[in-house]
């Protein structure tokens, strides 16, 4: 045979790294952490091994633990001590977020994202504020422009309390317009959103519902997150984010959304973050288990294909583990 072009000549080890078209580094990472005002211990979250459930005593022990990976930044999450209809636990100013922020803020050099929504807060475990009847009726969730009004001043609570970025999760209309206002009027205006600005309504997110608490106790979140089957409407979504302010793209969840990242990394020049979701970590974690797939290659692979997609940065529970990981010399 005559080949002229042989790509195999580029797979050597020695020129396997230096043509790598994509890099992940631990500082790529964000690592979630579950604070929970309910509990004096660390409790283990089942479906997602290796994480847990922290008291406001150990956050910043958690943190220092993810640090010590390599990695930079995390999301902090909250179970609170108790809900009502309006979340108001999480715009509390002695809540669980914001007690945890204000310690790990001042005890570590973490950087701080907050995630603002009020799923955990409410009684009913939707997003925001239920419309009247909305629990006899399946047509009806979640009342938009007072949701907004909560979603800011969660933020803003957050924001207070020391964090350097939050992150809007609750698929409202106008919801970054109306953050980006309030933090502003507060004086937070250097405090950047990430929006979650194309996000799903996925079946991905069932662990993440047991771990936070989180899950609706009727209906199901489809009048608020998008659907699965839409790309173009994603596009929409992002757009308006943009106009009102939102500071980093995310897509949510991650791996079955790599054409929206791609699509986001074409047409916007702002940084990407995809969330790689707890149905990806724990789908990888059980058939680990069962010895059907090697987790530290497959951990490695779903992130490396995220930032290959267009991701800058990556929210994900093998944070701690991918880190350790490369920094004892791993390479795809
Ligand atoms: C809150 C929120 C959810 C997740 C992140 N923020 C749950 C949801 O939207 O239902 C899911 C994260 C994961 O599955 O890892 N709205």
């Amino acid at each position: 045979m005559d080949l002229t072009d042989r790509p195999r000549r580029l797979r050597t080890d020695g020129l396997r790294p230096l043509v790598s078209e994509t890099t992940l580094h631990e500082t790529d990472l964000v690592a979630p952490v579950f604070v929970d005002a309910t509990t004096d211990e660390r409790v283990p979250i089942e479906s997602m091994p290796g994480h847990e459930r922290v008291p406001v005593d150990a956050a910043v022990e958690r943190v220092s633990e993810v640090l010590e990976t390599g990695v930079e930044a995390v999301i902090v999450f909250g179970i609170p001590e108790s809900k009502d209809e309006q979340g108001s636990r999480a715009y509390a100013s002695a809540g669980v977020v914001q007690e945890a922020v204000r310690r790990i803020t001042a005890e570590t050099d973490a950087y701080v994202i907050t995630d603002v929504c009020l799923c955990e807060y409410t009684d009913h475990g939707h997003c925001g504020v239920l419309e009247p009847h909305a629990e006899d009726d399946p047509t009806l969730t979640v009342e938009n422009e007072p949701t907004l009004d909560l979603l800011a001043k969660t933020a803003v609570s957050h924001a207070e309390a020391g964090a350097d970025m939050v992150a809007p999760s609750a698929a409202m209309d106008g919801m970054v317009g109306a953050i980006r206002e309030g933090l502003d009027a507060a004086g937070y205006s250097d405090i950047p959103i990430m929006s979650y600005a194309a996000k799903y309504e996925s079946a991905f997110y069932g662990p993440f519902r047991d771990a936070a608490d989180g899950a609706p106790a009727f209906g199901d979140r489809r009048h608020y997150q998008m659907n699965p089957a839409n790309a173009r409407e994603a596009m929409r979504e992002v757009a308006l984010d943009v106009e009102q302010g939102a500071d980093v793209l995310m897509v949510k969840p991650g791996l079955p959304y790599l054409d929206i990242i791609r699509d986001i990394r074409e047409a916007y020049d702002h940084p990407v973050a995809a969330y790689n979701v707890s149905g990806e970590y724990a789908m990888l974690h059980a058939a680990a288990e069962k010895g059907w797939l090697d987790l530290d290659g497959v951990a490695h692979e779903s992130l490396l294909s995220l930032k290959r997609a267009g991701a800058d940065l990556i929210i994900t529970y093998f944070a701690e583990s991918v880190a350790k990981t490369l920094s004892a010399g791993y390479r795809a």
